[in-house]
This record gives C-alpha cells, sequence and structure tokens, in this order.
C-alpha cells in the first residue's frame, strides 16, 4: 500500500510572517494527518524559517527547485547541500511553470533530477499535457517523452526517492480540475511507463500525485481513484483549513 502523500506548492507568494504562520498553523493540526505524508515546498527564502516552524512535526519541508552543480559560480542559483543543510527533504523537478514559463528542457531536468537523488533528497518530477497537446490526442506522448527523458540513467533502486505528480498545465490554477477518470487514465498511463521503465514491482511502489486545482471539495473523488496517491497543491495549500481538507481526504481515500 502506497502512503498518500499530499505537498503544498506555494509557488512565489507569502511574506515571511505568513509562511511561518501557515506553517505553524498546520504543523499545530498535525493530530489529524492520519495516515497522509505532508509537505510544505515554500520559496527559498522561506524555507529556513518555515523548517524552524515545523520542527518536530511530521510536516516535511521542500524547495521548489535546485539546481545541478554542486557549487561554485552560479549565480542565482542554490546547489542540494544548501537544502540539505536546512533539512529539506523533497525537490520539484520540473514544474509546468518550470517548463512552459522558465524554459527548462528534459535534459537540464534530468541532471536535476540525478542531483536531487544523488543528494539523498526526493525528487517530485512534474509532468502533464498542455490544453492544445490534450485536444490533439497527445497526452500520452507528452507525459511519456517528460518521464523517459526526465529519468534516464536512473537506476531503479532509486526509486524509493521519486515522486511523480501529474499536473495537467490547463487544470493549474485554473479551477478546472481534471476530473477524477482523467486523472485516473493518465496516472495509470504513467504506471504502466514507470513499469517499462523500471519494472512493475518498482512501478508499484512509486507514488503519483495528481496535480490541478486540487481543493477540499473535489479531494476525496480524485484521491478515491487507485492510482492517485496524493496532490500537489497550489492555491489551497495557502490556507490551513482548505489544505487540511485535502490531507484529510487522502487519508480516508487510502484506508
Ligand atoms: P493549483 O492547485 O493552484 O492549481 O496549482 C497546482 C500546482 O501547480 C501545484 O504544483
Amino acid at each position: 500500500m502506497r502512503k498518500p502523500f499530499v505537498a503544498g506548492n506555494w509557488k512565489m507568494n507569502l511574506t515571511k510572517a505568513e509562511a511561518v504562520a501557515l506553517a505553524s498553523g498546520l504543523a499545530a493540526k498535525a493530530g489529524a494527518f492520519g495516515s497522509t505524508e505532508v509537505g510544505v515546498i515554500p520559496a527559498f527564502v522561506h524555507i529556513d524559517c518555515v523548517a524552524a516552524a515545523v520542527k518536530g512535526s511530521p510536516v516535511g519541508v521542500g524547495a521548489q527547485d535546485m539546481y545541478f552543480e554542486k557549487g561554485g559560480a552560479f549565480t542565482g542559483e542554490v546547489c542540494a547541500s544548501m537544502l540539505t543543510d536546512l533539512a529539506v527533504k523533497y525537490v520539484l523537478v520540473g514544474h509546468s511553470e518550470r517548463r512552459h514559463v522558465i524554459g527548462e528542457t528534459d535534459a537540464l531536468l534530468n541532471k536535476k533530477l540525478h542531483a536531487v537523488i544523488n543528494a539523498g533528497l526526493v525528487a517530485i518530477l512534474c509532468v502533464g499535457e498542455k490544453i492544445e497537446e490534450r485536444k490533439a490526442n497527445k497526452t500520452f506522448d507528452v507525459c511519456k517523452t517528460q518521464l523517459v527523458e526526465g529519468l534516464k540513467g536512473l537506476d531503479k533502486s532509486k526509486a524509493g526517492q521519486l515522486v511523480i505528480a501529474y499536473e495537467p498545465v490547463w487544470a493549474i490554477g485554473t479551477g478546472l480540475n481534471a476530473t477524477k477518470e482523467q486523472a485516473q487514465e493518465v496516472h495509470a498511463f504513467i504506471r504502466g511507463e514507470l513499469a517499462k521503465i523500471f519494472d512493475a514491482a518498482t512501478a508499484a511502489g512509486i507514488r503519483i500525485q495528481y496535480g490541478g486545482s486540487v481543493k477540499a471539495s473535489n479531494a476525496a473523488e480524485l484521491m478515491s481513484q487507485p492510482d492517485v496517491d496524493g496532490a500537489l497543491v497550489g492555491g489551497a495549500s495557502l490556507k490551513v483549513d482548505e489544505f487540511m481538507g485535502i490531507i484529510t481526504a487522502a487519508a480516508a481515500a487510502k484506508k
């Protein structure tokens, strides 16, 4: 049984005081997490104070990005040792905003994924199609390419450090979530591709989160799907009660 995993991607939001208050508010409710693993993913500049706010609680802290080099003259970038130093556990790799707004390529993301995993961190590799790709029936092709290229060279012995997030670009921040059927169809496809890349037993152990307009009100039906193992949440992770609704829905669905 895969442990459900719900993570809040706070993106480029919140002041330091707001980030600390949100983190503390969430940690205070840890008694209601049930079986769900919970992570928060603040902006780099808030990681240290958020990690302090959740210290001693089961809330894990992640980073939204990471550069693949170990250190040196890379102005503006952040490397793995800087993150492990702050007790970071997870790193997002290839969030759609990194791919489509910043222009990161599969080749770059593959280097980042290896750097994250080699540092002993958990990589959350994000994949998903744009609306025009879905309309052109290219959803599976796009997800497959992003998986195959992103995971190139990764040994199955490292699969315990891998989480996949399926985030259809058209569902992110739009209020238009994938239906439970749409999510399950792509999650099952992704698990099948993971079985080809690694093997069936390894694929069966990898958690696949759904992301894209997840809210407390739609979480139960999305989490009811067999291959949906949790959620990567944007806007709805910025309010403790709304985020808690998603966490408890995941725990209830995966009992
Ligand atoms: P929303 O939940 O705001 O749609 O964002 C999803 C997302 O991009 C999480 O990484």
